[in-house]
């Protein structure tokens, strides 16, 4: 079986060094530990606008010196890679995801929020079309096993169909919510979404004529065209979701490390049910970093299209901007698909300082 030439872009947290910040027993977590841990890639080369950051990549995941890039078209150009990692905040990721995709990469691997602006968001859909690429956001849960273990309960109909998702923390649009919105989309099988309603409370603070100044905290409601409706809020019960069926509940807890399942165990004085707590099926934890890889390593193995796609990762971006959109019509309604303004994140921040040890 062949091994494929990985190469990152953007070697700060995300890209190699969060492993330091989450929990040991999670596994990989970054692009370049997942690359380590997947027996089919091996990371060959890096890129970085801070050659003291790719120093701690090269000692950390041998990269030797003449493989640290801080032009990373040249890195596509000399080293060939098949699978481009983008980690660099998304003001930064269209230029790179568009070159990669138009020069020979086979799969991208795109941190989220996918896109700064729709405009760029629908550029880069054109040039990875185009080009036949396999693209992946980096919405971790997508390929968490726990949260497919969830949809499988709601998928079976054990619980009857699904009537509502409630998301208790959805937090900043790009950065938090981008994780909620791909999950929201996934419990309830990427069906249509027919509208959404939204608002940031420190919104108008935050746009300025056509620039987004920072990443704004959001919550409101979303409308699946199929009668589900998602609540994305910020209730301050940290990541937590639930879904709500006609006959019980499934509902992950701490961010995927408890499972609890509502279902008909007896029944009242008038014959209607009452739920007790059902027993949530095993699972083999694996990190959902190495499952993403490994599915695009099987895209490109069979030409089969990956989990994600760069379809659903538009989507995703437009659920921001609708929720932005929202918010300036002053909590109206907006219907899918977005007619978007000129509008884009740009804000005036330095990148983060990783932790090189834990
Ligand atoms: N999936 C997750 O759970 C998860 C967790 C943390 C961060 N993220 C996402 O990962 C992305 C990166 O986050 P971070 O905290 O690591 O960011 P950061 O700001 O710390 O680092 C970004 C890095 O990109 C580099 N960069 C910028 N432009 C570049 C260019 N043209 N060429 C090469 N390098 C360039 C910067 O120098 C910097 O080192 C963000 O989009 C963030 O939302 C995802």
């Amino acid at each position: 079986m062949e091994t494929y030439k990985a190469a990152l872009i953007g070697c700060s947290r995300m890209g190699a060094f969060i492993d330091n910040e989450v929990p040991e027993e999670r596994g990989a977590y970054s692009h370049a530990a997942g690359y380590e841990a997947c027996d089919r890639t091996r990371m060959i080369a890096c890129s970085d606008l801070r050659t003291d950051v790719m120093e701690q990549v090269g000692l950390r995941y041998d990269v030797p010196k003449d493989k640290q890039y801080t032009d990373y078209k040249e890195m596509i150009a000399s080293e060939k890679p098949a699978i481009v990692s983008v980690a660099t905040q998304p003001e930064h990721r269209a230029d790179i995801v568009i070159h990669a995709a138009e020069n020979g990469a086979k799969a991208i691997y795109a941190e989220k929020a996918f896109a700064a602006s729709m405009e760029e968001a629908d550029a880069m859909v054109d040039a990875v079309e185009r080009n036949g690429v396999h693209l992946n956001l980096g919405t971790n849960r997508r390929w968490d096993p726990g949260f497919d273990t969830m949809k499988d309960v709601i998928d079976s109909g054990r619980l009857g169909g699904l009537k509502t998702l409630i998301l208790h923390s959805t937090s900043s649009l790009f950065n938090g919510a981008s994780h909620g919105f791909d999950l929201l989309l996934r419990l309830n099988s990427d069906r249509p979404v027919a509208w959404v309603q939204g608002h940031l409370p420190d919104g108008d603070d935050l746009i300025d004529g056509e620039r987004l100044t920072e990443d704004p905290v959001g919550h409101g409601m979303i409308q699946f065209e199929d009668g589900v409706t998602a609540y994305a809020l910020n209730s301050g019960r940290g990541m937590e979701i639930e879904a709500v069926c006609e006959n019980g509940a499934v509902t992950g807890l701490g961010n995927g490390d408890e499972w609890q399942i509502r279902e008909p165990g007896a029944k009242d004085h008038r014959d209607r049910d009452i739920l007790v707590q059902g027993e949530f099926p095993d699972y083999e934890y694996r990190p959902s970093t190495l499952c993403l890889i490994e599915d695009l390593v099987h895209s490109i193995d069979t030409g089969q299209p990956p989990r994600c796609g760069v379809r659903l990762a538009r989507r995703n971006n437009e659920l921001i901007f609708a929720f932005i959109e929202s918010h300036i019509r002053g909590g109206a309604r907006v219907e899918l698909p977005l007619e978007p303004r000129k509008l884009r994140l740009n804000r005036d921040r330095e990148p983060r300082q990783p932790r090189y040890q834990r």
